[in-house]
């Protein structure tokens, strides 16, 4: 069950659509999914109560640094894949949660390119592992991208972290009204009804193709993820 988590010190980076995205995504394919939603602000907590129950989803809200690693522990055994939703911090359950992840997401704008939050994750990943031997995977994904900004965004950035050795997904996410709409009417990309929300076809395909791209970052045989190392629970799905 790999533990993925979405962090940017900064807020309104695009973190809490992108792992959305995902786990709605995921839940899609048949997977079973928990979203941690630890940010206070309770976004993904909000969209759950407004979409009843969707399949395959379960969101766990309230979570304080003491309670996380209980809730990784319990929900385990029926989880496919975590989603950690973080606040725009760098705090004690940012650090917490991802030094319990196999992978963290750091979403950066594209357009804006403020990768000024991104930078201090990616402080606190290489802290991790000098200090606590904790080498934990890693990789930004672009967001709120528009078609005309994109390649040249992409490269950019790419070029700028290629030198600190960061992975860059090579799916933007776009900046897209469906993306916006899921936390208006709840629900997921494939209930939202086409003939009320514009290009609901190129949403679908983005999600799915940033989710394809993200499975592809996980072991293909899932041995030990950082939850079964930490807590011994040791799945194996090999
Ligand atoms: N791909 C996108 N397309 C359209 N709107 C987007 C997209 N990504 C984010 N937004 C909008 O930008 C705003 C901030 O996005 P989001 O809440 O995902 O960021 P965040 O990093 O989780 O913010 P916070 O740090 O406050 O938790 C929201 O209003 C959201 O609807
Ligand atoms: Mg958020």
């Amino acid at each position: 069950m790999p533990v993925i988590s979405f962090a940017n010190a900064k807020g309104g980076a695009g973190k809490t659509t992108a792992a959305l995205l995902l786990a709605t995504e995921l839940a899609h394919q048949g997977f079973r999914v928990t979203v941690i939603d630890a940010d206070p602000q309770r976004w993904i907590s909000q969209w759950c109560e407004i979409s009843g129950p969707v399949r395959n989803i379960d969101v766990v809200s309230e979570v304080t640094v003491a309670s996380l690693q209980c809730h990784l522990r319990e929900l385990a055994p029926r989880t496919d894949y975590f989603i950690i939703d973080l606040a725009g911090a760098r705090d004690a359950i940012v650090t917490t949660a991802i030094g319990l992840s196999d992978h963290v997401m750091i979403p950066v704008q594209g357009s804006a390119m403020d990768a000024k939050g991104a930078a201090q994750i990616l402080d606190l990943l290489s802290f991790l592992k000098d200090k606590a031997n904790l080498d934990i995977a890693h990789s930004v994904v672009l967001t709120r991208v528009t078609s005309m900004v994109t390649t040249k965004a992409l490269l950019t950035i790419k070029g700028l972290l290629a030198a600190r050795g960061v992975n860059v997904l090579d799916t933007p996410i776009g900046e897209r009204i469906a993306f916006k709409e899921l936390f208006e009417t709840g629900g997921t990309l494939h209930t939202l009804d086409p003939a009320k929300v514009s290009n609901l076809d190129k949403a679908r395909e983005n999600a799915g193709a940033f989710a394809k791209e993200v499975l592809g970052l996980m072991p293909v045989k899932i041995t030990r993820s950082a939850a079964s190392r930490l807590f011994g629970l040791g799945r194996n799905a090999a």
